[in-house]
């Protein structure tokens, strides 16, 4: 059923279309527990992934436990917010009456090198992905601080495109990896990654998950 919007303030701007984007900030332990579980008895992921780079290893059950224990409250934030937003305050995650937990499908290490790239594509077969920077070539923010120069600078960056482009709507959203930085997003959502010519690696983590709702008097709508 729609949700009504009935204002509540004298002015506001909304954002009612389109995805929502949810960033966390890693605590610097989780980067180092997760760098930590890269071994070479992970298994090639490669086949699974569209990704022009050296390497995709599939998690280790010790990297699916670390990641998820560093993620998996703000995964929840991220749900409330959106159950939130999309119905304009009218419904609110709770746990009192709610249980909820975190399904996850897959997930893998993305190990980048200079030249190396990865095509526009999307996660299909689960409600959200994200992506979590782990490690960044020595000597990248100085080809940065060259490619900002230019009009569209890109190198290494994820690029995120969702909708139409139209006067006044956003379609959109370009970041710049920093170790730490964690993004997470409808697995719907389109994006790519473009090379970068720095030696060295740029790593990555990726997972694919459900974020499950369950009433505790038996399932919601
Ligand atoms: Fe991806």
């Amino acid at each position: 059923m729609s949700k009504i919007y009935t204002p509540t303030q004298d002015m506001e701007f909304l954002t009612p279309f389109g995805p929502t984007m949810g960033y966390l900030k890693l605590p610097d332990l989780a980067v180092a527990a997760l760098n930590s579980c890269l071994n070479d008895k992970l298994v090639d992921y490669s086949d699974n992934l569209v990704g022009k780079v050296r390497e995709e290893l599939k998690f280790d059950n010790r990297a699916e436990q670390v990641a998820l224990k560093a993620v998996a409250n703000f995964v929840y934030k991220y749900f409330a917010f959106t159950v939130s937003r999309n119905t304009f305050g009218e419904q609110q995650a709770d746990r009192e009456t709610n249980d909820y937990s975190l399904e996850l499908i897959s997930a893998w290490f993305v190990r980048q090198f200079e030249g190396e790239y990865n095509p526009l594509h999307i996660h299909p077969n689960c409600q959200l992905s994200c992506v979590g920077y782990l490690a960044l070539p020595d000597g990248i923010e100085a080809e940065w601080e060259e490619d900002y120069k230019d009009h569209h600078p890109s190198h290494g960056h994820i690029h995120f495109a969702s909708g139409t482009a139209a006067a006044y709507s956003s379609t959109n959203f370009l970041v710049k990896p920093r170790v730490g930085d964690f993004y997470i997003f409808p697995s719907h959502v389109f994006h790519g990654v473009y090379p970068f010519y720095t030696k060295g690696e740029r790593r990555s983590f990726s997972m694919n998950m459900n974020f499950v709702e369950t009433a505790k008097n038996g399932p919601t709508g």
